[in-house]
């Protein structure tokens, strides 16, 4: 039976799994990003990056609404900025954990504090704008999104099922969607990856952090989440099209995509 939300230890209900993975990040956030690359040795950057490319066409069109839901510290955002033209839209960069945008919105701010000081027609640098927002009740018209993309959040949410409902109700008809999502690969790398991922880096998560909560949270949220068919299966069910899933690094983490049908 796959889950059909996150459930973090102590929680036996959708609005107590919210709350405690609020807590949760809101409590990691000062540590979160040296935690993120000591313990995928920098590999994160290069998903972050490879996912932004996959929705290089809907990034280069500068009137084209974007939003980054769950954009934690906003490493998704940033790698989203770089494929951004001059003078765009700003990028939309949401999370309902404040210790979490707040890093974020700093990332942004210095990134818009380096734009040259140019006026918004003739090119100023793209921006993101953070919003405090949940994921499952985003404070957003419906059909006014061209992009949703989302990076390591969407396990997070209390339902997977309510979370792809809400994203199809912002996008536009033709509006895509993209999931950077961790899994368990298979096989002998697979066996020798869940030693590491169980046991090797709740130790050092809890060295860094001083705490054992969240890093044995990690392991065990990616072990109930949907393995990739089951989450396609969900996200057909939401309403989505073309859905699709890209492995990435031996199936470590993968890139969820799909689209909202346009009007006939
Ligand atoms: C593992 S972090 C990922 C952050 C960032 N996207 C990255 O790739 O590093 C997960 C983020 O999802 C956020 N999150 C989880 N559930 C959420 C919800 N229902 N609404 C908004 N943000 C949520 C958490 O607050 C946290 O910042």
């Amino acid at each position: 039976m796959p889950a059909t939300g996150a459930r973090p230890i102590g929680t036996a209900d959708e609005a107590g799994a919210a709350k405690a993975v609020q807590q949760m990040f809101d409590s990691i956030a000062p540590r979160y990003d040296l935690l993120n690359h000591v313990l995928s040795a920098n590999v994160d950057r290069l998903w972050w990056r490879k996912a932004a490319r996959r929705f290089r066409n809907v990034l280069e069109r500068s009137d084209a609404e974007i939003l980054d839901i769950c954009c934690g510290t906003g490493d998704l955002t940033m790698a989203l900025l770089k494929l951004r033209p001059p003078g765009a839209r700003p990028i939309l960069a949401g999370d309902f954990a404040r210790a979490m945008l707040l890093r974020g919105a700093q990332k942004f701010g210095r990134q818009a504090r380096q734009a040259p000081d140019r006026g918004k027609d003739s090119g100023e640098a793209p921006y993101a704008i953070p919003i405090e927002a949940d994921a499952l009740h985003l404070p957003l018209r419906g059909r006014s999104l061209d992009l949703i993309v989302t990076s390591f959040g969407f396990r997070n949410l209390a339902n997977y099922q309510a979370g792809l409902t809400e994203f199809h109700r912002v996008l536009k008809p033709g509006g895509q969607l993209g999931i950077l999502e961790f899994s368990e690969p298979g096989g002998l790398a697979g066996k020798a990856y869940a030693v590491y991922f169980r046991r090797v880096l709740p130790a050092i998560g809890r060295l860094i952090c001083g705490r054992s909560g969240p890093y044995n949270y990690l392991p065990s949220s990616v072990g109930a989440f949907p393995a990739p068919g089951q989450m396609l299966a969900m996200m057909q069910q939401a309403g989505f099209q073309n859905c699709a899933w890209q492995p990435y690094t031996f199936g470590i983490a993968g890139l969820y995509t799909a689209m909202r049908p346009p009007l006939p």
